[in-house]
């Protein structure tokens, strides 16, 4: 049997993966992506039997960073090796086709998958002025995408550009960038924003779709609601200091130094949707914050362009309700105050 035919299954047995390393990695993964514990067993069977899911991916206006962290994995854990198990089909900075054997091999990946394959898309999608600004093979991003999506069976907008546009939408957006999700309609799509997005989100989001052959529950952005779910302030580990109503002032002041709260250098990790504060970066070693820096938003719509910029609190971006919810989260009760950020995001 050729590599190409085995399945999943068989494909980690060769690699030295036992059937309950495929379990245990199954229990985690119900875990990961909130399902009932009960269902790692038949998450485990149905992945042991899976057949290389076919995936196209295509580069829009983007920076390459979405593809970069995605492609980083410092140990070959199950995750990692979906990646492999997967079969990408496409994908023009990978691939050693160029020019137009790039471009057949598109075409006869696309008839072959039919209905099937899942269409990964990356980078946002210029519409201004006809889409001129982003071609490939001299076609427009926009009309690859109105293309490619019907035959897709869902599509992955990963990053924040895909999801939602991003930086190439950034004020005052000179190539009319937008998401996916502003050109296609009646097709699944999971966003999977951030920038770049968290490499355990997508694998997630990609075992889920190989396990049950749909996608996983999404929030109101279409983003995985186990993954986005929470803020990044309802799990940081400075929350502690939030609510005592210790603040740095500054990058190096003591309070830094003692790891206090980011909130009025402009962190704004209460009104950000995203899993860097639980399955954090580099296989789980650290996150922006962690790092001593605040979240500036990346993973959410129009973060580029937040009020008042990246350093300047919420409280001073957004008014009197951000400097209430300050007070009284520096008067111990920021309970109450977390639910008044959750609140103004509505
Ligand atoms: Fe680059 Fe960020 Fe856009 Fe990804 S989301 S392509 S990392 S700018
Ligand atoms: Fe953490 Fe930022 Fe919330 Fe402070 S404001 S607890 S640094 S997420
Ligand atoms: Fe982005 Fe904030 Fe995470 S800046 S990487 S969402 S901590």
């Amino acid at each position: 049997m050729s590599a190409r035919d085995e399945n999943l299954g068989e494909m980690l047995a060769r690699r030295g993966f036992s059937r309950r390393a495929l379990l245990k990695f199954s229990i985690a993964m119900t875990s990961s992506l909130a399902l009932p514990p009960g269902l790692a067993p038949a998450m485990a069977e149905n992945l042991a039997q899976a057949r290389r899911q076919s995936v196209i991916w295509l580069s829009f206006q983007e920076c390459t960073g979405c593809l970069e962290t995605l492609l980083r994995s410092a140990s070959p854990t199950i995750a990692s090796l979906i990646f492999d198990f997967i079969s990408l089909d496409y994908q023009e900075s990978l691939m050693a086709a160029a020019g137009g054997a790039a471009e057949l091999t598109l075409r006869q990946a696309v008839a072959a998958n039919k209905g099937k394959y899942l269409l990964a898309i990356d980078g946002s999608v210029p519409v201004a002025d006809g889409g001129v600004y982003s071609l490939t093979g001299g076609k427009s991003n926009v009309s690859m995408l109105q293309e490619f999506a019907p035959d897709a069976a869902a599509i992955l907008a990963i990053g924040s550009c895909a999801a939602y546009g991003g930086i190439p939408k950034a004020y005052p957006n000179p190539t009319g960038a937008v998401g996916v999700e502003d050109v296609i309609a009646n097709k699944p799509i999971v966003n999977i924003p951030g920038c770049p997005p968290i490499p355990e989100v997508l694998s997630g989001v990609l075992v889920y779709f190989v396990s049950f052959g749909k996608l996983p529950e999404l929030d109101d952005k279409k983003r995985p609601l186990a993954y986005f779910g929470t803020t990044i302030h309802d799990q940081c580990y400075r929350r502690p200091f939030y609510d005592q109503g210790k603040f740095a002032k500054s990058f190096d002041d003591e309070g830094a130094r003692q790891g206090w709260c980011l909130f009025e250098l402009g962190c704004k990790g209460p009104t950000t949707h995203n899993a860097c504060a639980s399955v954090k970066w580099n296989e789980n070693t650290s996150f922006p914050i962690e790092s001593g820096h605040g979240c500036l938003g990346c993973s959410e719509p129009d973060f580029w362009d937040a009020p008042g910029g990246f350093y300047t609190s919420l409280a001073g971006a957004d008014g009197p309700g951000w400097e209430a919810a300050g007070i009284a989260a520096a008067a111990g009760v920021a309970l109450g105050a977390a639910a008044a950020f959750r609140a103004r995001r509505k």
